[in-house]
């Protein structure tokens, strides 16, 4: 039995009060809330464990030591990993990204290719670009259908001898679209190239097994899971990260440092220059854990339940055009309101309580596929309820009644 009461009761801020209205917060796929367990982790570890790690010989660098490994085997644990020397720190999808395109990017060459797709963020477009720029490689692009798919076909006739990666995002966060991944690793590794999935908007939504999947990297953040922002893993599969050179050099990352020549670590510090977000791994270990209780299979089960409610409930609106209508969807509904900008109606909605969010949704190649500026979006989480979707339309019925001409 889903009990969404009292997973609800697990969250403080769901109980703050916006505008005089009670909350209801659709905006899950730009940051969740986080359950008291993960706030009293952070919490615990700055009152008891907290000091610099892998350095000190003394009790608290230990503790604190410890403390980030358990994030990290929590972190391995979650996508099925065979080891913890595949799981990388990063502070986000976005810099695990740029982590792979600074290193594997080096060895590319006039006339390589990188493989994307027309959905995907900017985090996955702009680090590519910037390689590409760098080395003459091209920049190719899966093209979309109208309901907001990937074209499989074009995708097989784009994949070539000159394809040195493939990098989809596992979701869509403007779309909601889940695509075919393990087709898309599957073909791709028929030819040997690498791929890397964006699972940011993937991985508090359904279980993900990197072995399964069989990808080379996957790439998360701890703010999209119930964790903190600052925070985030780099999967790479182990003789991938052996290959690859050094991304950032300082403190850490080595075993010997001389004029001479250094020395590096081995897997995975040898990709984590610096102090480490210690906070941020516990955080992200305690969020792990919070999802783990409550179960992935169930919050999929769930989750998919608030999205047929909310395509229906929010389709019915007069005026509305649902935007990314795949088979196969997360739980986000982005659409438009004839005559009515985004963000004034996402003011109008604020301002009774309900978080939503409007633009671009750093996915600007996709808006323009739909002809679009922008959009509203709706994305939920295992912790919403039909009466916030509820909330959602009433809000809408009076942006409309405020705004439409
Ligand atoms: N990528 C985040 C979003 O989709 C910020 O809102």
């Amino acid at each position: 039995m889903f009990d969404v009461g009292r997973i609800r009761a697990d969250f403080p801020i769901l109980h703050e009060a916006i505008n005089g209205h009670p909350l209801a917060y659709l905006d899950n796929a730009a940051s969740y809330q986080h359950p008291r367990t993960v706030i009293e982790a952070i919490s615990r570890y700055y009152e008891h464990d907290h000091a610099n790690v892998h350095r000190g010989v003394h009790t608290l660098s230990h503790r604190a030591t410890e403390a980030q490994e358990r994030g990290r085997e929590a972190a391995r644990r979650l996508l099925n990993a065979r080891s913890v020397r595949e799981i990388v720190f990063t502070r986000g999808t976005t810099e695990a990204i740029n982590l792979v395109a600074a290193t594997l990017g080096q060895s590319l060459r006039p006339g390589d290719e990188i493989l994307i797709s027309h959905m995907e963020h900017h985090s996955n477009i702009v680090p590519w670009q910037l390689v590409c720029e760098r080395s003459s490689a091209r920049l190719v692009v899966v093209p979309i259908n109208d309901r907001g798919e990937i074209l499989l076909d074009e995708y097989h006739r784009l994949l070539s001898e000159r394809t040195r990666l493939v990098a989809m995002a596992h979701v869509s966060n403007a779309l909601g679209t889940v695509n075919p991944v393990a087709a898309i690793v599957a073909a791709a590794r028929q030819r040997n190239i690498p791929v890397l999935l964006d699972g940011a908007q993937a991985v508090a939504h359904q279980r993900v097994d990197v072995r399964a999947l069989d990808c080379d990297f996957y790439a998360f953040s701890g703010h999209k899971m119930c964790g903190p922002t600052g925070i985030g893993v780099l999967y790479g599969r182990e003789e991938w990260l052996q290959r690859l050179p050094p991304y950032q050099g300082g403190g850490d990352m080595i075993l010997s440092v001389s004029f001479s020549g250094t020395v590096y670590n081995e897997l995975p510090y040898r990709f984590e220059a610096g102090t480490p977000h210690v906070a941020g791994a516990v955080g992200l270990g305690a969020a792990i854990e919070y999802l783990e209780a409550v179960g992935l299979e169930r919050i999929e089960h769930y989750e998919a339940g608030l999205l047929a409610y909310a395509t229906e409930a929010i389709g019915a609106v007069s005026g509305v055009r649902i935007i990314g209508q795949a088979a196969h969807k997360a739980g986000v509904v982005s659409f438009t309101v004839d005559g009515i900008h985004p963000h004034d109606l996402g003011t109008v909605l604020d301002h009774q309580g309900v978080a939503i969010r409007t633009g671009h949704h750093c996915a600007m190649p996709v808006m323009e596929r739909f002809g679009l500026a922008g959009t509203a979006r709706a994305s939920f989480a295992f912790y919403n309820t039909t009466a916030e979707i509820d909330r959602l339309v009433a809000a809408l019925a009076v942006a409309r009644r405020m705004l439409q001409p």
